[in-house]
């Protein structure tokens, strides 16, 4: 894991946001909505309706939903930023398992002192930038980022609460 801050995160998220404008993106991993079904992608959609509703992002607010995204690459004004890499061992199924078990306990660990994580995705969608930007062996795969710092609870993101389904429909029971 590689923690950032400081001058050399704001440099960071000045490249972040150049290279979103350019669509510059140099992902270690694929990943598409698009390969979302069923209750997935509904559960995706519901989401993103509930949060972008939660900021008062109207569905054609164009602008207004490019400025939300623009909060991934400032890091949400986190302070610090954790960027979790891997090394590639074949399919890297089970590395990456490892990897989101490593960011959810360091996720729990914020929690327990009173800091908050923001897990991210998107931020692998610029692994290559990043690799190279913080000098790391092209061995080392990028999963995903999380900000993390003091929460403002007064930001409106954070007074959005997901939903969770129901364990009914998340775990299937045998005996
Ligand atoms: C694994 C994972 C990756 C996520 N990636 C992103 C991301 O890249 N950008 C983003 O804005 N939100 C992302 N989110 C969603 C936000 O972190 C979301 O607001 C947060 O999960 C909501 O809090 P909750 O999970 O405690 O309900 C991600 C969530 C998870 C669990």
């Amino acid at each position: 894991m590689h923690i950032v801050s400081g001058d050399k995160l704001a440099e960071l998220s000045r490249i972040l946001h150049e290279k979103e404008n350019a669509q510059e993106y140099s992902p270690d991993f694929t990943f598409s909505l698009e390969d979302y079904y069923g209750p997935y992608s509904e559960r995706q959609k519901a989401q993103g309706k509930l949060y972008y509703e939660g900021l008062g992002i109207a569905r054609d607010d164009e602008e207004g939903r490019r400025r939300v995204l623009g909060y991934n690459h400032s890091f949400f004004n986190a302070p610090h930023a954790a960027l979790l890499f891997m090394p590639s061992f074949g399919d890297n199924v089970r590395v990456a398992g490892d990897i989101g078990m490593y960011g959810q306990t360091f996720l729990l660990s914020l929690a327990a002192r009173g800091l908050g994580g923001v897990p991210q995705t998107l931020l692998g969608l610029f692994s290559g930038a990043i690799r190279e930007f913080l000098n790391i062996p092209d061995e080392y795969k990028m999963l995903f980022g999380i900000s993390f710092g003091f929460p403002d609870e007064q930001a409106p993101a954070n007074r959005i609460k997901t939903d969770r389904a129901p364990i009914s429909q998340s775990v299937t029971f045998h005996s």
